[in-house]
C-alpha cells in the first residue's frame, strides 16, 4: 500500500481532475452559448478525458489497497468574454496541472514508491500532449485576431476532435 501522504496526494488529484472536468464542461457550455459549436465540442471531449483521468487515479488507489476519500468539487467560473479568453484559461490550467503531476512524481520518488512512479509516468507524457494541443490552439486563435470568418473556420476545425 502507498504511504499515507501519497494516498492523500492521489485523492487530492482525483478532486483536481474532477475540477478540470467541471471547468471544461463550463467552458464548453459557454462556447455553445456563443454559437461556437466546434470549440464547444473540443472542450466537451476535453471534459470527458478529465473524467477518465480521475478514474485512473481512483483505480490506482483501489488497486494498491488504499482508501478513496472524495471531497467537494469547487465550482468553476461560468462566463468568459470570448473564445480567446477561454483558451487562455485552458492553456494556463494545463500548465498548473503539469506542475501538480510533477509535484506528485517528486513525492513518489522521495517515498521510493515505484508503482506510483510507473503509474504517474503516463500522466507526465499526457501533459506534454495536453500542453502542446491547448497552446497550439491558443496561438492560432491569437493569430486570427478579430477576423470572425477565420475564427468560424477554426471553430469548424476544432469540432473535428475525436474522443480518444
Ligand atoms: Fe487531467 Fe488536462 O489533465
Amino acid at each position: 500500500m502507498p504511504k499515507d501522504n501519497i494516498v492523500k496526494a492521489l485523492n487530492e488529484q482525483i478532486n483536481a481532475e474532477l475540477y478540470s472536468a467541471y471547468l471544461y464542461y463550463s467552458m464548453s457550455a459557454c462556447a455553445a452559448s456563443m454559437n461556437f459549436n466546434g470549440f464547444a465540442a473540443w472542450l466537451h471531449v476535453q471534459a470527458r478525458e478529465e473524467l477518465a483521468h480521475a478514474d485512473k487515479f481512483y483505480m490506482h488507489i483501489i488497486d494498491r489497497g488504499g482508501i478513496v476519500t472524495l471531497g467537494p468539487v469547487q465550482a468553476p467560473p461560468s462566463k468568459w468574454e470570448s473564445i480567446r479568453t477561454i483558451f487562455e484559461d485552458v492553456s494556463r490550467h494545463e500548465q498548473e496541472v503539469t506542475a501538480r503531476i510533477h509535484r506528485l512524481m517528486d513525492a513518489a520518488i522521495q517515498e521510493k514508491d515505484h508503482a506510483t512512479q510507473a503509474f504517474l509516468q503516463w500522466f507526465v507524457n499526457e501533459q506534454v500532449e495536453e500542453e502542446r494541443n491547448s497552446s497550439a490552439l491558443l496561438e492560432r486563435i491569437r493569430m486570427i485576431g478579430a477576423s470572425v470568418g477565420n475564427l468560424l473556420y477554426l471553430d469548424k476545425e476544432a469540432g473535428k476532435r475525436k474522443a480518444e
